[in-house]
């Protein structure tokens, strides 16, 4: 019996992982207080696996109810997804992101600490390279000045965690660095579902497919790229779950901080993106040229080397597979979990 915690567990990337766990035959503890996910997301996690998971609906910023936690399982690895995601919103709620992001890892590390539980398998993200002209970025770029508030505590988080190491070399610290995560289970019983107005391209295009958003704004099409659009390193959430088990294998038996970069290797631009999407629904979806997004680079894209050697996992899924699972989940829930 190996346990697992999965902070965030009930959210878009964490159910997923959840999922992928259990195939693997670990015991899946799953943390969360359900601020941006619903507990039908855990119901769904043990109906699609056939298996039970033990869920508490407590905050991992809570030392006490991480206490309660740590004393009742012998935890091998934590998954710490915990956390504010919503790159726009950050740069309207500093505080609350800083606050949250930071005390979440904080508050765990305390109490990992404290119960000898040296494991953890970090969800950081690619915005910590910043805006690098070199592509693809390879984990030991430098990091970047990142472009907000959520992107900094990404960059802040994984140096808490490196410092900890520093104190401690008994840790073993996995930093995941994920690119763009899109679709869902080939279930549709699983799948994003964003609070509020979406940010990011996925989602958008999934909510204007299904009509809760009128169209699709491209944002800019005067890029440095063949068709103008920008370009990104879309990886099915399903080959993201299936990095974490990888993940967490090697850091049982790691010790160390080891940085991965979880993506394909390949970008695609918005144009090709919303071409594919439209062949798989058949249809065209409303749309129109908008503005350039502050903040956006052009291309972005992952050196995919190191996990391939170090995890033996590579991305298997493709761009077309991405857009039927999205559709497929957004389809049979046009409403999400509603
Ligand atoms: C993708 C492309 C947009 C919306 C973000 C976060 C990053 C990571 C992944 C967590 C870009 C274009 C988008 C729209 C558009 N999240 N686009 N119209 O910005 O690459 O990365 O999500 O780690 O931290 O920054 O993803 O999906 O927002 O944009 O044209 O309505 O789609 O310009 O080229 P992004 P995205």
């Amino acid at each position: 019996m190996t346990e697992i915690l999965v902070t965030g567990g009930a959210g878009y990337i964490g159910s997923h992982t959840c999922i992928s766990l259990l195939d693997a035959g670990y015991d899946v503890i799953i943390l969360d207080n359900l601020s941006n996910s619903r507990f039908a997301v855990v119901s769904r996690i043990q109906e699609i696996s056939g298996k039970t998971v033990t869920f508490y609906p407590y905050d991992a910023a809570n030392e006490l109810e991480l206490e309660k936690v740590f004393a009742r399982h012998d935890i091998s690895c934590v998954i710490h997804f915990a956390g504010k995601k919503a790159v726009g919103e950050s740069v309207h709620m500093p505080i609350d992101y800083y606050r949250i992001n930071l005390n979440t890892t904080l508050s765990l590390c305390t109490v990992m600490q404290k119960h000898n539980v040296k494991n953890i398998v970090f969800s950081s993200s690619a915005t910590v390279y910043g805006t690098s002209d070199i592509m693809p970025l390879q984990e030991d770029f430098p990091l970047g000045e990142c472009t907000n508030p959520y992107g900094w505590t990404k960059w802040m988080n994984e140096r808490i965690l490196r410092d900890i190491w520093n104190s401690d070399p008994s840790w073993s610290i996995h930093l995941l660095r994920y690119f763009n995560p899109v679709g869902a289970h080939s279930s549709g019983r699983i799948g994003e579902d964003p609070l509020g107005i979406p940010n990011n391209l996925f989602p958008i295009l999934l909510q204007t497919a299904v009509g809760r958003i009128p169209k699709l704004i491209i944002h800019g099409n005067d890029y440095p790229t063949p068709d103008g659009t920008g370009i990104r390193d879309y990886i099915h959430v399903m080959d993201l779950a299936e990095g974490h088990v990888a993940s967490v294998k090697k850091c049982l038996s790691d010790s160390g901080v080891n940085i991965f970069n979880l993506g394909t290797g390949k970008g695609y631009s918005v144009l090709e993106i919303l071409t594919t999407f439209e062949k798989t629904i058949g249809r065209r979806i409303p749309c129109e040229i908008g503005p350039r997004r502050p903040g956006d680079v052009a291309i972005c894209y992952a050196g995919t080397q190191k996990a391939e050697t170090e995890l033996h996992w590579k991305a298997s899924r493709d761009i077309l597979s991405m857009c039927k699972d999205a559709w497929n989940w957004q389809s049979q829930n046009p409403f999400g979990y509603e």
